[in-house]
């Protein structure tokens, strides 16, 4: 009797702990959908938006601007494949008030934008600040601050003047470090009265990788099996321009700590594009191959900024390709910012290739593949035929929500939860949605489940300040040109009027706690698209 009471009883816990899991899941999924409110984040977590200043300013040599190397750059015909530039963009150096007034409806707290170098010091060292864009900046800074905006400031988001390259061949050579920390100094001494939050470098690490060893960013360098350019090595020269964004890094960061901090009780970080990697099998072989892609990817910038050294991982594979840092030099980097600043998009499967062979040609590459291996992996969007997520309009962004709360985790774990910000995500929509662009329900759906693992990350203890949309309007979108389009509002080519989505407007509501997003205007709108592909 007393045996049949013991087993009723643990009978019917397990019950009840089987219905906690299941209304938990339950719960689980409807966050995943739409349920999620900004009250699911912590007090004073920054909302804000993204954008960097050659995707968006335009006033191409206006004021004083010298040219750039995307200026440059967008000239060589095939170069973008819209065959367009920067020249005008989003036109945002004329609209800067209009955009700001844009944010404050929102209801932005944050706003995050980039110093365009060849604007502010056209000739580098060897010529004058120029005051005509202290002062737009200046502008810009100043009508944020009083509509309650911070102002997130990166230094270097991708451009420079197109000089450092003829002169002494740009991030190949150390001296574009020197130039990189009188270029930070001019930022820190005319706005680091106001300024609180920097990021000194956006990505170095993809950065490196378009540049030099894929040639799709200026100075467009590769050679094979990664392209046939006329110069360049894609083997050994992105290590070495990241090195030399590296200390660029650590001297400025050192310099801000020393020099310009105490103003405010500025923060200072640095951004790292942060794909995901999932094994694409159960193997062991494919487990380690992910481990040792996030390590050549995010971990590539990050080890040596919070421990002062590459990834062991690098180190073991690289061997003598990979540049040292002397003993003063990891001094420097170590511990050099306050927080990590995270550009998550999308994640992607990892196939090992040290026991197997992966390289693919042009046409057997699956869509996400890469033609050439870093570290001995294959990454794919693709396993047995199924993607690991919905396709967007870049091609190795695919739409895999819960890839935030993984990222997060693993940056949370490798670096001792040190202070993290999603300084970018966003949705690109692809061709099929560009005429009903207005109704962009799948960038609404896309936000509200990363923020919904963004939020399930935080609560798992993860510290992480803010997130950034990526990005406030439609721009110039590198080497894709104004084809690919991530903006929450859109520009209209002929009059460049900012007309916005029904993701500025979801935006607005999440972020001003309105009663709730219009839900059956969401789904009537779905319904509707879904009818019109069919
Ligand atoms: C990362 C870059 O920082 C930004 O410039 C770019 O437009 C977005 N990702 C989307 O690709």
């Amino acid at each position: 009797m007393k045996n049949m009471k013991l087993k009723c009883t643990i009978f019917s816990r397990c019950l009840i702990l089987l219905l906690l899991w299941a209304i938990s899941e339950v719960k689980c999924s409807i966050q995943e959908q739409s349920d999620i409110k900004r009250t699911d984040f912590p007090n004073g977590f920054l909302f804000g938006a993204a954008t960097s200043a050659y995707q968006i300013e335009g006033a191409f040599l206006e004021d004083g601007k010298g040219l750039s190397n995307w200026d440059a750059y967008c000239r060589i015909t095939g170069s973008i494949a819209d065959g367009r530039n920067g020249d005008v963009a989003d036109d945002h150096y004329h609209r800067y008030m209009e955009d700001i007034e844009i944010m404050h409806s929102l209801g932005l707290t944050a706003y995050r934008l980039s110093i365009s170098w060849s604007r502010i010091l056209p000739r580098g060292r060897l010529g004058e600040v120029n005051q005509v864009a202290v002062m737009f900046y200046n502008k810009i800074i100043d009508n944020l601050l009083l509509r309650g905006i911070e102002p997130f400031v990166t230094i270097y988001h991708f451009e420079h003047p197109q000089e450092f390259e003829e002169r002494f061949g740009g991030w190949l050579s150390p001296l574009m470090q020197d130039e990189y920390v009188h270029f930070a100094k001019t930022c820190f001494e005319n706005f680091g009265d106001r300024v609180k939050y920097w990021i000194t470098i956006n990505e170095p690490n993809l950065f490196s990788e378009l540049a030099y060893e894929r040639a799709s960013y200026p100075p467009a360098r590769c050679s094979p099996p990664f392209g046939n350019c006329a110069s360049g090595n894609s083997d050994v020269e992105p290590l070495i321009s990241a090195h030399n964004m590296l200390l660029g890094h650590a001297k400025a960061a050192k310099l801000y700590r020393e020099q310009f901090k105490s103003k405010v009780d500025g923060l200072l970080g640095i951004t790292v594009s942060a794909f995901m990697y999932v094994p694409l099998t159960d193997s062991e072989d494919d487990k380690e191959a992910a481990e040792r892609a996030l390590a050549f990817n995010s971990a590539w910038t990050l080890d040596p900024v919070v421990f002062g050294d590459y990834p062991p991982e690098m180190k073991r594979y690289h061997g003598s390709e990979l540049p040292t840092f002397s003993s003063e030099e990891r001094d420097l980097l170590r511990d050099s910012i306050d927080f990590i600043g995270i550009n998550h998009y999308g994640s992607l499967y990892a196939k090992d290739c040290i026991h197997s062979s992966c390289i693919c040609n042009d046409s057997s590459c699956t869509p996400g593949g890469d033609r050439a291996i870093r570290g001995f992996v294959y990454q794919t969007g693709v396993r047995n035929g199924v993607f690991i997520g919905d396709p967007t309009g870049m091609v190795r962004f695919f739409v895999v929500p819960r890839g935030m709360e993984e990222m997060v985790h693993y940056i949370k774990e490798r670096y001792h939860n040190k202070p993290m910000l999603v300084t970018e995500n966003g949705y690109s929509s692809p061709p099929s949605e560009y005429d009903d662009y207005r109704h962009d329900v799948k960038r609404i759906r896309f936000h509200q489940s990363y923020l919904a693992y963004l939020a399930q990350a935080i609560r798992k203890g993860a510290d992480v300040r803010g997130y950034f949309i990526w990005s406030l309007m439609d721009n110039f979108e590198w080497s894709s040109g104004f084809r690919t389009k991530f903006g929450i509002y859109h520009i209209d080519s002929l009059t460049l009027n900012r007309i916005p989505k029904l993701s500025a407007r979801w935006y607005r509501d999440f972020l001003t706690n309105s009663s709730h997003f219009d839900a059956d205007l969401l789904n009537t709108i779905s319904y509707r698209n879904k009818v019109k592909s069919e």
